[in-house]
């Protein structure tokens, strides 16, 4: 039975990519900081879908979790989803620059430490699949998000070159707003995002698994996130930074 590692299980995406891979027969490592969360996510698991779930409670911005992560990837899983993420509410010169160093942590170092540590176990076994979330915002200027998130983008790509023919996959995942727990949790005001701009966590699940299956390395989930990815790409950049600055600081 394969085994999939998801970061930021017990919430959100990351939530309904362990329903998704549980589904699939996949046996489960979910990290999250939250330990009675982590087991009764990884008890429902196991209940519903009949798969072996192990809750292994980790922060991802400190190095004792990363170490203990790193370790469990150097044991061998098939596939790994480093999912966890947040938001800082406001502007650059407003947030504490504690927070900021915090989110590189948790979307980059923590997204590198990762990767290298379970990509030699996939190659010695000629397949496998790394599958690193980042958002639309990397396509935009918005301040750290968005900056940690363009980095997730280049990182997978610059990996996913480097490892070609091996077998094994890696692919920056790139969602618009999905209803999580990110906006609320970062104090932020979604009441002016359009509805139709809103992606059930589970389609862009399906996506992404659908589109590294294909091999892509980049996924940007439904045709109207790839038509704003596209257009943000025309509009010159001060413009596109400061519609995505206004929506960012609600
Ligand atoms: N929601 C959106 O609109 C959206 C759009 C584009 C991209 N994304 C990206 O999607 C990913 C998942 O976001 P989401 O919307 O599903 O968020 P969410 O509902 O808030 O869930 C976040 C998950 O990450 C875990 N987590 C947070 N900080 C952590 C840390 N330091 N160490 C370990 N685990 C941590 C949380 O559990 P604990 O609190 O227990 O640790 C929780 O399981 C993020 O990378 C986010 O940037 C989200």
């Amino acid at each position: 039975m394969p085994t999939a590692l998801i970061t930021g299980a017990t919430a959100g995406i990351g939530a309904a990519f362990a329903r998704r891979l549980a589904a699939d027969g996949f046996s489960l490592v979910l990290v999250a900081r939250d330990h009675a969360r982590l087991a009764d996510t990884a008890a429902e698991l196991r209940k519903r879908y009949g798969v072996e779930a192990e809750a292994l409670p980790a922060d991802l911005s400190a190095d004792e979790g990363l170490e203990a992560v790193e370790e469990r990837l150097r044991a061998g899983v098939d596939l790994l989803v480093n999912n966890a993420g947040f938001g800082n509410r406001g502007a650059f010169l407003d947030v504490p620059v504690a927070d900021e160093l915090r989110m590189l942590r948790v979307h980059c170092e923590a997204v590198l430490r990762l990767t290298r540590a379970a990509l030699p176990y996939m190659i010695s076994k000629g397949r496998g699949g790394v599958i690193n979330v980042a958002s639309v915002a990397a396509f935009f200027t918005r301040g750290t998000y968005s900056s940690s998130k363009a980095w997730v983008v280049n990182f997978s790509q610059s990996a996913a070159a480097e490892i070609a023919g091996s077998g094994v996959r890696v692919m920056a995942l790139c969602p618009g707003f999905v209803r999580t727990e990110f906006h609320e949790r970062a104090h932020m005001d979604t009441s002016g995002i359009p509805g139709f701009l809103w992606l059930p966590a589970e389609r862009v699940v399906d996506e992404a698994m659908r589109d590294l299956a294909r091999g892509l390395r980049v996924s940007v989930p439904s045709a109207r996130y790839k038509a704003i990815v596209g257009l943000g790409r025309l509009v010159p950049g001060n413009l596109a930074g400061r519609v995505s600055t206004r929506l960012g600081r609600r």
